[in-house]
C-alpha cells in the first residue's frame, strides 16, 4: 500500500461524517473514500442478481465480478451510473446486512487501499481507523445521539420530497447501529487513538474546522 497521509473518519449512520469528510477532503485537496458506497453497491448488485443479502458466499462471489468506479461525484457499477440507486434507505439496510460477511469485507480491502494516493486521503466509514488504515495520521470518531441522527435523516428525506416517518427512521437507525456494532468482523468501533467528536450541538463547518485544526497541529509537531 502507498504511504500518504490518511485522515480516518468513522462513525454511525447519519452522523454527518459523509458531509464533513467530503468538505475536509476538498479543503485539503485530498482524495476521498466513501467506503459505505462500496457496501451499498454490493447490496444493490446482489439485489439485481436475486442474491439474498444473507448469503455470504454468493454475495462475495458476486462482488468479485463487479467493476466499481468513482468518477467525480458519480458511482459507476459496470459502467452504469448508480449514484442515486445506492442512496435509498432500503439499500442502506442491505449494505449493513452484506457488511457482516467477513469474506466480503476481505474482498473489498485492496480496493479501499488503492484510494490512498498523493497528496493524501480522507477515508470515511466504520472501520477506517481500526482495520483498513490503522496507521492513519489522524482518526476521528464522529457521532451524535440516535435521536439527533434520526431527525437529520428525516429532514434530509423531507428536503428531497421523499417519504419520511421519524419513528420508522429512528427504529431503522437503532437496528442498523446494533448490526454495525454487533458484527464479529470489523464492527463499528472507535479506535483507541481516535478523537471523539459528538455533533449533537456542533454544526458541519465547526466539525470541519475542528478536524482541520487537529490535522494542522499534527503537521506542526
Ligand atoms: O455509511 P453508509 O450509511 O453509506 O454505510 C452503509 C452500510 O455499510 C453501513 O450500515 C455499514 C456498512 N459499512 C461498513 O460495514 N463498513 C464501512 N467501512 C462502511 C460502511
Amino acid at each position: 500500500m502507498n504511504h500518504f497521509p490518511v485522515i480516518a473518519i468513522d462513525g454511525p449512520s447519519a452522523s454527518g461524517k459523509g458531509t464533513v469528510a467530503q468538505l475536509v477532503a476538498s479543503k485539503l485537496g485530498f482524495n476521498y473514500l466513501d467506503s459505505g458506497a462500496l457496501y451499498r453497491i454490493v447490496a444493490f448488485a446482489a439485489q439485481q442478481d436475486n442474491i439474498p443479502w444473507s448469503d455470504a458466499l454468493a454475495v462475495t462471489a458476486c462482488t468479485k465480478t463487479l467493476k466499481i468506479e468513482f468518477i467525480n461525484e458519480q458511482v459507476l457499477l459496470n459502467n452504469q451510473d448508480v449514484s442515486n440507486e445506492i442512496r435509498t434507505e432500503e439499500i442502506g439496510k442491505g449494505a449493513s446486512q452484506v457488511a457482516v460477511h467477513a469474506p466480503l469485507r476481505a474482498a473489498l480491502v485492496d480496493m479501499q487501499h488503492s484510494f490512498c494516493k498523493a497528496p493524501g486521503l480522507i477515508a470515511d466509514g466504520r472501520d477506517m481507523g481500526t482495520v483498513i488504515f490503522p496507521e492513519a495520521e489522524l482518526k476521528v470518531f464522529l457521532t451524535a445521539s440516535t435521536e439527533t441522527r434520526a431527525l437529520r435523516r428525516y429532514k434530509q428525506l423531507q428536503g428531497k420530497n421523499q417519504p419520511a416517518n421519524y419513528e420508522h427512521i429512528l427504529q431503522d437507525l437503532t437496528e442498523r447501529d446494533a448490526r454495525d456494532k454487533g458484527r464479529a468482523s470489523a464492527p463499528l468501533l472507535m479506535a483507541d487513538d481516535a478523537i471523539l467528536l459528538e455533533t449533537d450541538n456542533v454544526g458541519i463547518s465547526d466539525a470541519v474546522d475542528y478536524i482541520l485544526q487537529k490535522y494542522q497541529i499534527l503537521q506542526n509537531t
